[in-house]
């Protein structure tokens, strides 16, 4: 049970728990069809509208790491920083969230050097385009294969890197053709965008997407990780945070099948056609700045 429903009284308690549920319902309606949920996947709803969360184990090796979330898309952002020279990486920024972040990384004292897509996202607007126009020397940067401009455009085995840490691009496609998984240096953490989701993956069925090419870009690029790597999506819509290389080898419903049995799972989703899609994708192909 939620700890601020402990707190309340048992009437007060009931009411709160169904509002969240309708809420949480709403919420997941209008967003398991963009990335690949099937009715099987289905749990208890959870209140995620309010979670924001961030991690100091990374703090000895001198990184600093947030991990964000932005609720209507069920987006994760995030951030890490070398906690020395202040300088700073955003992954995967929301337009929506563009003032939260900013004021996150004025109050870290960061210096924000680049931010980074892992993919052109269907469903939401990118945040790049207005962190460029409101940060001075911030680059954006995405997969050359995207189809997108960007200051940046990465290829498998490019480094970001930010201060003395760096992220390693893997080029994950599948989902799209420009779909990247950027790995730390010392393969801690891989943020996986949509090629990886916590017991699931991206759906294959718009943009460029092949459901082979990301059976193979998944057990090839992201598989081969250490068991321990932690593994963090671009969205999640059960609250899950974070998962690893291991479980995800273990226990991903679809990614633990044959090529075949996958290829399959994947052409019978039957997920109808993101809301966003007609603005979003147009837009994040520059930038997120489109009638913006
Ligand atoms: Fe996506």
């Amino acid at each position: 049970m939620n700890s601020v429903t402990i707190r309340l009284q048992p009437a007060l308690a009931c009411a709160w728990r169904r509002q969240t549920t309708r809420n949480s319902r709403r919420i997941r309606a209008l967003q398991l069809p963009c990335y690949g949920a099937s009715s099987t996947d289905l749990l208890p709803p959870v209140q995620t509208n309010l979670r924001h969360y961030c991690s100091g184990m990374e703090q000895e090796k001198g990184l600093l790491f947030r991990q964000l979330f932005e609720s209507v898309s069920s987006t994760y952002s995030y951030l890490l920083a070398d906690l020395e020279t202040k300088d700073a990486v955003l992954i995967d920024p929301v337009l929506e969230t563009v003032d939260r972040d900013i004021k996150l990384i004025d109050e870290l004292g960061l210096s924000l050097k680049v931010a980074v897509n892992t993919h052109c996202h269907a469903d939401h607007i990118t945040g790049t385009g207005l962190l460029k126009k409101r940060l001075i020397g911030v680059k954006s940067a995405i997969s050359k294969h995207s189809g997108a401009t960007a200051d940046i455009l990465l290829t498998d085995g490019d480094s970001i890197i930010f201060g003395k840490h760096c992220l390693n691009v893997r080029e994950t496609p599948g989902h799209t053709d420009g779909c990247m998984t950027l790995v730390t240096g010392d393969q801690s953490m891989a943020f996986t965008g949509d090629a990886v989701l916590i017991r699931g993956c991206g759906r294959t069925d718009f943009q460029q997407g092949c459901s082979k090419r990301l059976y193979e870009s998944v057990h090839e690029k992201i598989f081969t990780l250490p068991g321990h790597c932690l593994i963090y999506p671009a969205h999640d819509y059960k609250g899950q945070t974070v998962s690893t290389v291991d479980e995800e080898r273990k226990y991903n419903p679809r990614l633990t099948k044959s090529l075949e049995e996958f290829v399959d799972i994947m052409k019978n989703l039957n997920l109808s056609k993101p809301a966003k899609i007609d603005i979003a994708v147009p837009a994040n192909l520059v930038c997120g700045l489109h009638d913006v």
